[in-house]
């Protein structure tokens, strides 16, 4: 069976690659490299001992993309990562932002809308819930005004589908609201490579360990939190992976309940930011150094998965552990530079 994966060289897009790969899908992967590099897929050939096709081709352009599936008339499924990720340059550049994600997406659903059959996963995101009224979150949690352009996108991207959906029965899709992706293959070959300096919590610790980073901030110690600094779900991005494959099968499987459906994907337990850096200590040994600092603004309280709609109507779960995700972060980050 062909998989399509839009932006597939990227952090979580690298992951879901190998999951594919290994489950023996013929794995065809399109990615601008605005955020990744061809090397990626010399890591995943390490992992798997092959290669997914690869094209360097931007979703935005519609003619590229046309010529695409003209050619891969067969693809069964598509998992659409492309889009750009960075929350405060979202602020900084709106535009950026809303012409990346949201023309991507509605060129490949012109693509997909009028095929006989159509499979698609949408990489969304817990943001979407804010700061939710109740805890853990269900997906029937409402959707609350965005705090960023790029949250925004989210919110619009999975209406623009729902809306497609409506009048495309032939077309069923599945966005995967995802809480905090964190961790890299246990083999240290793929991982999270962000530009700069790091805005997320896991590569600001694991480059801080490595000294490429003075001290950890962590910002805000006066949450209304068990030891103050404020709590999130922070899931393996290997169990990540094997969801988005459980749910392609669910569609092309013809399981799901409607055409548009979804999912939260996380652990269901939430850990603080201390509780992150101990469990960061404790699994690696390395000591960490940090101060706490001023909260950092739009950032929320808490929040956490309630999945019991993603294990019991999915039929996945989490597996891994928060030391197992921060030790296959480390192990990553040493890979990486030992190579600079
Ligand atoms: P990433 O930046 O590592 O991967 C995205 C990939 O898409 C990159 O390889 C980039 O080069 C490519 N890309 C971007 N725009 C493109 C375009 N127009 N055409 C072709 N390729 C393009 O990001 P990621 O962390 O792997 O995230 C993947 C998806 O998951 C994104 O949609 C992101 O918004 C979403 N998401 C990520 C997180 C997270 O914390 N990482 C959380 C929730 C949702
Ligand atoms: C961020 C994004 C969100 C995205 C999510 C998942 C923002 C405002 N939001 O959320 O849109 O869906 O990632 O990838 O960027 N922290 C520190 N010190 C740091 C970095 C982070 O203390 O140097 C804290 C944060 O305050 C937060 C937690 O660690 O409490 C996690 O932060 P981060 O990894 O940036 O993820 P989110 O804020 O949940």
């Amino acid at each position: 069976m062909k998989i399509l994966v839009t932006g597939g060289l990227g952090y979580i897009g690298s992951h879901v690659v190998v999951e594919l790969l290994n489950r023996n899908y013929d794995v065809l992967v399109i990615d601008n490299l605005s955020n990744s590099s061809l090397k990626v897929l010399d890591g995943i050939e390490n992992i798997c001992g092959k290669k997914p096709d690869f094209e360097k081709i931007d979703v935005r352009d519609k003619g590229e993309l046309n010529d695409f599936f003209k050619r891969n008339q067969n693809v069964q499924g598509v998992i659409h990562f492309a889009a750009s990720k960075a929350v405060g340059e979202s602020v900084e550049n709106p535009l950026l932002y809303y012409e990346n994600n949201i023309n991507a997406l509605v060129y490949l659903l012109q693509e997909l809308q009028d095929k006989e059959e159509a499979h698609l996963i949408f990489s969304s995101s817990c943001t979407v819930y804010g700061q939710a009224d109740e805890l853990p979150i269900t997906e029937s949690a409402p959707v609350k005004p965005a705090e960023s352009p790029y949250g925004n996108t989210k919110q619009i991207g999975e209406e623009i589908i729902q809306d497609v959906c409506k009048v495309k029965p032939a077309l069923k899709a599945i966005a995967l609201r995802y809480f905090n992706p964190v961790g890299a293959h246990h083999t240290g070959h793929i991982g999270e490579l962000p530009l700069g300096t790091p805005q997320n919590l896991v590569p600001y610790i694991t480059q801080t360990a490595i000294g490429l980073r003075e001290q950890l901030s962590v910002f805000g110690d006066d949450y209304p939190t068990r030891d103050g600094t404020a709590i999130r779900d922070y899931i393996h991005v290997m169990d990540l992976a094997a969801a988005h494959v459980v749910a392609l099968e669910r569609l092309m499987n013809k399981k799901s309940s409607s055409n548009f459906e979804t999912f939260n994907i996380g652990t269901g337990t939430g850990s603080t930011v201390l509780e992150v850096v101990n469990a960061f200590e404790s699994a690696t040994g390395v000591d960490l150094n940090y101060k706490i600092v001023p909260r950092r603004e739009g950032d929320v309280t808490a929040a956490y998965a309630h999945t019991e709609r993603a294990n019991k109507v999915l039929g996945w779960k989490a597996q891994y552990s928060l030391e197992d995700s921060l030790a296959s972060a480390w192990q990553w980050e040493k890979n990486v530079r030992s190579k600079d």
